[in-house]
């Protein structure tokens, strides 16, 4: 094309036309400030770190977040002078799966923290999580609210010597007190007999460094409700679904360390109404006694009559791959997208 017919004054009603629709589109958004909050992993790449609950993608949460507010940022915290900076900005809401910081002498978590300043945030306190990381913790709150979960005991090597001194029935089911991801979890945690209760007790103490959690064997199906609290009206919103294992070599499904590892395990929705509802009751009922905020995913797993127990409870779940989001989808129809913008809208509207 001939550029130098074209007059200046063209050129610039061409770019006001431009300017004014870029400034329509940015005007639709909405005018929040979103931090996106993460910590720097000290470890291997991409190695477990204890005070992350939610690994988040920053930089996608930063996209889609970005095509409905206005100011929406990455924010590294390195020190506590960077969380002094951060609370002093006062963004309308900080977007982050980090529970705590170990700074040099002392650890601080990040929701009581901002909770102090006022500044919105997503997901529980350090109480609520608390309640749910410590599986010993976590089962006594339900026993004290009438919910239904295993029955169940502590032990350490040596503390059980004697058959007759364990005080529940075999089969039982033995894990770590405090875990994640299914770790020290694998097919001996079946156990029928003394001698595989007294093996599997020791390998937990050498190879997870904790004591055990003994539980009644649950042989039914498993379930994860994911739960949205609406921050308005403080309503719950529960997403079951059902997680379906094959047989291991044993004939047991039971979702293990290489079972999570390979996902191996899918997931279908719950069409059976009768069934929907008693987990919908069971994880709404838990959320709430473990004093859950936002969002969560309550794990059940039903005995061999069918009826539902309470396993664990994550107060900071997944949100990429995990059972949350599938949760939504499979219940809501709900794109990853959208469920970004349900967690932060809720998020924003919590003070
Ligand atoms: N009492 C139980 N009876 C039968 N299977 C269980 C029992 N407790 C846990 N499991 C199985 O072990 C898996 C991992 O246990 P869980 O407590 O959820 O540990 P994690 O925190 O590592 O996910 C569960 O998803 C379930 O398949
Ligand atoms: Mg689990």
């Amino acid at each position: 094309m001939i550029l130098k017919d074209v007059t200046k004054t063209e050129i610039n009603a061409v770019d006001n036309i431009l300017s004014s629709k870029k400034n329509h589109i940015i005007s639709t958004k909405i005018n929040k400030t979103i931090e996106i909050v993460i910590v720097p992993n000290l470890g291997e790449v991409n190695s477990h770190q204890d005070n992350v609950g939610i690994i988040l993608e920053e930089r996608k949460i930063l996209q889609i977040l970005s095509k409905r507010y206005n100011n929406v940022s990455i924010t590294k915290i390195n020190s506590e002078k960077d969380l002094e900076a951060l609370v002093r900005r006062k963004p309308d809401l900080v977007f982050s799966g980090v529970k705590y910081f170990f700074f040099k002498d002392k650890n601080i978590w990040l929701n009581d923290y901002l909770e102090m300043f006022g500044i919105p945030y997503i997901a529980s306190s350090k109480a609520a999580l608390d309640n749910e990381s410590n599986k010993n913790r976590a089962k006594k709150i339900m026993q004290k609210n009438n919910i239904r979960t295993a029955d169940f005991f502590i032990t350490n090597p040596g503390e059980h010597l004697k058959e007759s001194s364990i005080p529940i029935k075999f089969p039982l089911f033995i894990k770590p007190v405090t875990g994640g991801d299914s770790r020290g979890v694998d097919k001996n945690s079946i156990v029928f007999n003394f001698k595989s209760f007294t093996a599997k007790v020791l390998d937990i103490k050498i190879n997870q460094n904790s004591p055990s959690l003994v539980e009644s064997y649950l042989s039914g199906k498993e379930y994860s409700v994911g739960i949205f609290e609406d921050s308005i009206d403080g309503t719950l919103r529960a997403m079951p679904i059902e997680i379906i294992v094959k047989k291991n070599i044993d004939g047991h499904c039971i979702l293990d360390f290489d079972v999570k590892k390979n996902d191996e395990e899918s997931v279908t929705i719950v069409s059976d109404v009768v069934i929907f509802d008693k987990l919908s009751k069971l994880a709404k009922d838990s959320f709430r006694a473990l004093g859950g905020k936002s969002l969560g995913r309550i794990d059940v797993k039903m005995d061999h009559l069918g009826i539902p127990h309470f396993i664990e409870a994550n107060l900071m779940p997944g949100l990429r791959k995990g059972y949350f989001y599938r949760s939504c989808v499979l219940n809501l129809d709900m794109s990853y997208d959208d469920m970004i913008f349900s967690i932060a809208s809720n998020g924003l509207s919590s003070h």
